[in-house]
């Protein structure tokens, strides 16, 4: 399209999907309309929507509706794609599908770029068109823009966040209500939190997806969705979330991506971060990410993670950059990854007995001479070393012992455990949670 016609001529967009996302997206666009084209410079039009079903949170009253969303993937007329399904198999089938017709994309679907980004990018670029997905991570916080174009002067040291609201919402409730675990979280599907599967928000895959893509733009390497280290939050009782304050923590489940400077570290788990630290005080749904650089120092982004306008917030303005951008050269603009594709590191991914990390534990041993000398000995034999311990009261049966660690190879903290855990004094239902400080 030459400049002229671009400016007179409306971005036209295709919208595929028209949940709780696509009539949000379509209510931000109606509703500053006036402002995203002064930002553009020139309209963008819902020209055609693709749905099962209309959804009455939006007015859709003249837009071209098509039932088969495939329909929208291959209209000649549409610019930019607009994917709002959800789930991978249809999502990469629609995705490729508009690609090959020539269409740019834009998708909040963490899952679709996590497990098939690599494939879409190579087909996009053989197509000559761009893919974005800032909606897929953190929703309305624009954290890849940040780290691909605010933060791109840095070399990224770490990355630490609450990337699951779900998640988070359920620690919160646990600790500030005392509640337990299950009854959390059935609240939070009857509030229409949860992911459809809500295994994927308390088993931490949903938060290993948006750490494989913040990871990706972070350090410039290929989407690794099955190299990443996943603990949910399902085993934490009520008893470690007390047991932590106590120490002056508070468990919240983390993803972190770090590079080591000999390796990537890509896990999600539980994490027992000092009460100070902001992320802490990170309560609810909210979801807040730390991105340490080094020339900025620690940074740290906040705001909601999933709902209908904070998502369409990221989705709209990709649309808008891609707008802007729909005049310019291909190779020109900024790459899927925000590296240069022949310019991506190979750097390895490394296993969870790669890291290192302090650790609190907890553990339920009889009330006897010589069985704290013994844990105490493997715990030695094995390098680690105790930096706090606490034996707490009890009436009756096993007595619960709570410790942290210094810092130790993870390793190292299995060799222990399975070693104390076959001790005939101790439960082997041993808790274990990585202790992170965020120190920059
Ligand atoms: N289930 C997700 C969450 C929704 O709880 O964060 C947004 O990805």
């Amino acid at each position: 399209m030459k400049r002229e016609d671009a400016k007179v001529n409306a971005v036209k967009v295709g919208i595929a999907g028209l949940g709780t996302v696509g009539s949000g997206t379509v209510n931000v666009l109606q509703r500053n309309a006036g402002e995203i084209a002064r930002r553009v410079g020139r309209p963008i039009e819902i020209a055609h929507i693709g749905a099962r079903r209309d959804n009455p949170a939006c007015d859709i009253n003249g837009i071209r509706v098509s039932r088969d969303i495939f329909a929208v993937a291959t209209d000649p007329e549409i610019d930019i794609l607009v994917e709002l399904i959800g789930g991978t198999d249809t999502a990469r089938e629609l995705v490729l599908t508009a690609i090959k017709n020539g269409k740019h994309i834009v998708t909040a679907n963490k899952a679709l770029i996590a497990e098939h980004g690599n494939e879409i990018f190579q087909a996009a670029h053989q197509n000559g068109v761009d893919v974005a997905f800032e909606a897929a991570v953190a929703g309305g916080i624009p954290i890849l823009k940040s780290l691909g174009e605010g933060l791109a002067a840095n070399h990224i040291n770490w990355v630490a966040g609450i990337i699951n609201g779900t998640g988070n919402y359920i620690l919160t409730e646990m600790e500030q209500g005392g509640r337990a675990f299950q009854e959390v979280l059935e609240e939070a599907q009857s509030l229409g939190y949860a992911e459809a599967d809500p295994t994927f928000d308390v088993e931490g895959v949903d938060a290993a997806h948006k750490l494989t893509i913040i990871a990706s733009i972070a350090f410039g390497i290929p989407l690794q969705f099955s190299k990443v280290y996943m603990e949910g939050i399902s085993r934490i009782t009520i008893e470690d979330v007390k047991s932590a304050a106590q120490f002056g923590y508070r468990i919240k489940h983390l993803g972190i991506a770090k590079d080591t400077g000999h390796g990537i570290e890509l896990r999600v788990h539980p994490t027992l971060i000092p009460r100070e630290t902001m992320l802490s005080a990170v309560n609810g749904v909210m979801n807040a990410i730390m991105i340490d650089g080094d020339a900025v120092g620690p940074t740290m982004f906040y705001g909601a993670g999933a709902g209908a306008e904070p998502t369409a917030s990221a989705v709209v303005a990709d649309i808008i950059e891609m707008g802007r951008a729909l005049t310019v050269d291909h190779d020109e603009r900024v790459r899927y990854l925000g590296f240069h594709a022949d310019q991506m590191s190979d750097d390895p991914i490394l296993t969870i007995d790669d890291v290192s990390c302090s650790f609190y534990l907890r553990l339920h041993v009889q009330d006897k001479p010589g069985v704290l000398a013994n844990i105490t000995r493997i715990l030695s034999d094995n390098h680690i070393s105790i930096e706090a311990m606490v034996q707490k009261e009890t009436e009756e049966g096993l007595v619960p012992i709570v410790m942290m660690t210094h810092k130790v190879l993870e390793g190292d903290m299995n060799a222990a455990l399975a070693a104390i855990a076959a001790l005939d004094t101790v439960d082997n239902s041993i808790m274990r949670i990585r202790v992170e400080t965020l120190d920059a």
